[in-house]
């Protein structure tokens, strides 16, 4: 896979064009969803070199990451003339880089494509490492490719738009790239002020943030070793994202993730015996901002199911990324039955269920 290059933006014009300048392309065509065209596009249209960019708009939120909405953006490349030498901008969220960047991937056997997100979420963990997809037959993520953009462009200033919940959904990425890199970088996420955000701050550790996770593809792009712990919190936090789906109260990703963390630091805590203060404060971080996920006993067989079927397991063994300590990454670790439900009752009693 090839490296991508990710520049955390001092003006998104000047950094456009530099991004376009080392491409040849022969047309531009730029995919956004509802809310980036009426929000961040017009950024963007000041800059002479869009000006003969067609757009591609789909609908906003993880319900059109489908195969129909693929279909959708095939079909307008394919009527607007787009030709194997055309080039694809993704503006938007998770959602769009990665629906964006399968659609290029595949069409015609791959175009490049040049990633701008504008949520937190998509800047620290979806736009960057190649991993791209749509959700199938009730399944995240299910189909997909890895390909990288040839740019991903970070504007933090879009977070300054953001709500409370979709700045603090990323935010738990940042936390997990806090947990599996130093404890510097740990200290200073959870010493963040967020209710009197420092935007300048914000955008340092955005960069830094993202810097942990281009190191960690960059030794394994397709997620045959040290890629995994990437997934810290996701065993457990995509089955609680599964089990409040099913139940008709969706949450958002990285809450599950935050979750999912507290999970995995016990588990982590237990098993490779990672620090008991550090786990402490980190669950104080995530009970103070990011509230409660509600779950009775009754709900531990769902829950534990739900995680056999991960698709991040071999052999139907459950697989977790678990920390001897800050940055001390044990891969490949595993929990019996009983375990994980003892780990359900410490979330539930740390959470004051
Ligand atoms: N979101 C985890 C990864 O990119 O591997």
């Amino acid at each position: 896979m090839s490296k991508q290059e990710v520049i955390i933006c001092e003006n998104l014009e000047d950094n456009l064009t530099y991004a376009l300048q080392k491409q040849s392309y022969d047309k531009l065509f730029i995919l956004t969803d509802t809310h980036t065209h009426q929000l961040c596009l017009p950024q963007l249209q000041t800059l002479d070199i869009l000006n003969k960019a067609e757009e591609i708009m789909i609908g906003a939120s993880d319900v059109y990451k489908t195969l129909e909405t693929l279909a959708s953006v095939w079909q307008a490349l394919s009527e607007q003339g787009a030709t194997r030498y055309s080039l694809l901008i993704n503006l938007g969220g998770g959602m769009v880089t990665d629906l964006g960047g399968f659609a290029a991937s595949t069409f015609k056997r791959g175009i490049t494509y040049i990633n701008i997100p504008t949520t937190l979420l998509a800047m620290v963990d979806a736009s960057v490492g190649g991993k791209t997809g749509i959700n199938f037959n009730g399944l995240k993520n299910e189909i997909g490719v890895f390909a990288p953009a040839a740019s991903v462009l970070l504007e933090t200033s879009f977070l300054r738009s953001l709500d409370a919940h979709n700045f603090f959904s990323g935010y738990a990425e940042m936390l997990k790239h806090g947990l599996i890199s130093t404890p510097e970088h740990w200290a200073e996420l959870l010493a963040f002020d967020t209710e009197e955000m420092n935007y300048s701050i914000l955008k340092t550790m955005v960069g830094r943030s993202v810097q942990v996770k281009e190191n960690i593809v960059r030794q394994d792009p397709l997620e045959h070793g040290i890629r995994k712990a990437l997934n810290l919190g996701h065993t457990i936090g995509h089955a609680f994202e599964s089990l409040a789906l099913a139940e008709s109260r969706p949450i958002l990703h990285g809450y599950a993730v935050a979750w999912g963390i507290i999970c995995e630091l016990y588990l982590s805590h237990i098993k490779v015996g990672f620090p008991q203060d550090k786990m402490r404060q980190t669950i104080q971080f995530i009970r103070q901002n990011y509230g409660t996920f509600i779950f009775n006993c009754d709900q531990y067989e769902s829950l534990y199911e739900l995680m056999k079927h991960d698709k991040k397991n071999t052999s139907g063994i459950i697989n977790f990324t678990l920390l001897k300590n800050i940055g001390d990454i044990s891969l490949n670790q595993t929990a019996d039955k009983e375990t994980i439900f003892e780990t359900f009752d410490f979330y539930r009693e740390c959470m004051g269920m």
